[in-house]
């Protein structure tokens, strides 16, 4: 065992030093869309954890996208200097690189922080505001209606997405990773569940997929050839009556890597309260598997994955390239070191830390006599 989480792998023109990827995670602790002190904090421990890549977590294309009014966004000048300062502090401390989730809530937008209880804002509440989605319907019986998008919004958004790739790149990031998973509006638009459209856009699979494709092209088209693009989508909405599930995605995902998709980052659910998900120990990675193995393109596996041999075995077995941790990596900023104490390999350390780890602890100390 230990043969390939510390191996290097590349991903178009990034090379990746091992094969560990921090999740996308909301931290709902940006201001107008903008990052604050927090996230210097949060992505500055993360760019130390010695994982090959970390995922800044949903970013906002436009200010009606985000989840939250907490949420980050990167539609907006402000929006763009203040992630620029947290990038900048990465490139110049970090041992990682770093890519950004650029994402749109749709119907599942304004919505209040989790910790003050996550439901729908109150259209009453003045930070709340009108959600938008491909078809009329709420996300669940509570949840206020959206305005189905016409075809101008959609240019619109499409817009969006392709002005935040653009300003990704513009502060530094290495990668970037299409948000098309949870129920989100790119997710809304690819499952029968959300998507009630009887235009080009939804109805049959073609037409479900179309709008998410002109996004993911509108992207590929504008940004430099050799920088790479990949999608994070759920591989099942875990609902027994819809068709938006592990063979629609397969098929979904070939139509990508023929775009020029350079990853998968294999998810699952999140589109309908009825989901019935069957979770537990690295439970999405039999999606991850089969969608490596018949699109053929490196395939990030998340969900559940906390263990080093755990992980290990899932790359040894060829089920997945890549293996992506959300909630251990909070719990243990350090999962990486231990993991590569286990199997006796070398990850980065900052050499501000590097006294702490059992083979550099003799470097010197300013002042002290010469290590022995
Ligand atoms: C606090 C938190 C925030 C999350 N935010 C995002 C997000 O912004 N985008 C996303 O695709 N998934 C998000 N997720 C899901 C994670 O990326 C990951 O897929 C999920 O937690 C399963 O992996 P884990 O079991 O290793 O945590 C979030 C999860 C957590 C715990």
């Amino acid at each position: 065992m230990g043969h390939k989480l510390f191996t290097p792998i590349s991903i178009r023109n990034l090379s990746l030093s091992n094969r560990i990827v921090v999740a996308p995670m909301c931290q709902y602790s940006a201001v107008n869309g903008s990052a604050t002190d927090w996230h210097l904090m949060h992505l500055g421990q993360l760019c130390i954890s010695g994982s090959a890549l970390v995922f800044v977590e949903a970013t906002a294309v436009e200010e009606k996208g985000r989840i939250t009014p907490g949420c980050l966004g990167l539609y907006s000048d402000e929006n763009q200097i203040a992630l620029a300062r947290v990038i900048e502090f990465v490139k110049s401390y970090g041992n990682t690189k770093i890519g950004i989730q650029l994402a749109h809530a749709g119907r599942k937008a304004s919505t209040e922080i989790p910790w003050k209880g996550g439901t729908p804002l109150d259209p009453n509440n003045s930070d709340s505001w009108k959600t938008v989605a491909p078809s009329s319907e709420g996300y669940n019986l509570n949840w206020p209606e959206p305005k189905e998008l016409d075809f101008e919004d959609l240019d619109y958004i499409k817009n969006c997405f392709v002005k935040s790739a653009k300003r990704s790149i513009e502060i530094g990031f290495d990668i970037i990773e299409l948000h098309m998973a949870h129920g989100y509006l790119i997710h809304q638009f690819l499952s029968p569940i959300s998507n009630k459209r009887n235009d080009k856009y939804g109805s049959s699979f073609e037409n479900r997929i179309r709008y998410p494709l002109e996004i993911f092209k509108a992207i590929r088209d504008e940004i430099p050839e050799n920088f790479p693009l990949g999608v994070r989508f759920s591989a099942t909405d875990w609902v027994e009556t819809s068709s938006w599930n592990i063979d629609e995605a397969t098929k979904f995902s070939l139509k990508l890597k023929e775009m020029g998709c350079d990853f998968f980052d294999v998810s699952s659910g999140g589109n309908s309260p009825k989901q019935n998900i069957i979770s537990g120990p690295a439970y999405q990675t039999g999606f991850a598997s089969i969608i490596k193995n018949k699109v053929g393109i490196p395939t990030i596996a998340v969900g559940q994955i906390n263990e080093p041999f755990q992980a290990e075995s899932i790359l040894n077995t060829g089920q997945a390239d890549m293996i992506a941790i959300g909630r251990g990596m909070l719990y243990n900023p350090r999962w990486v070191w231990h993991a590569a104490e286990v199997f006796e390999k070398e990850c980065a350390y900052p050499p501000q830390y590097a006294r702490s780890h059992h083979s550099l602890i003799g470097l010197p100390i300013p002042g002290n006599p010469k290590p022995k």
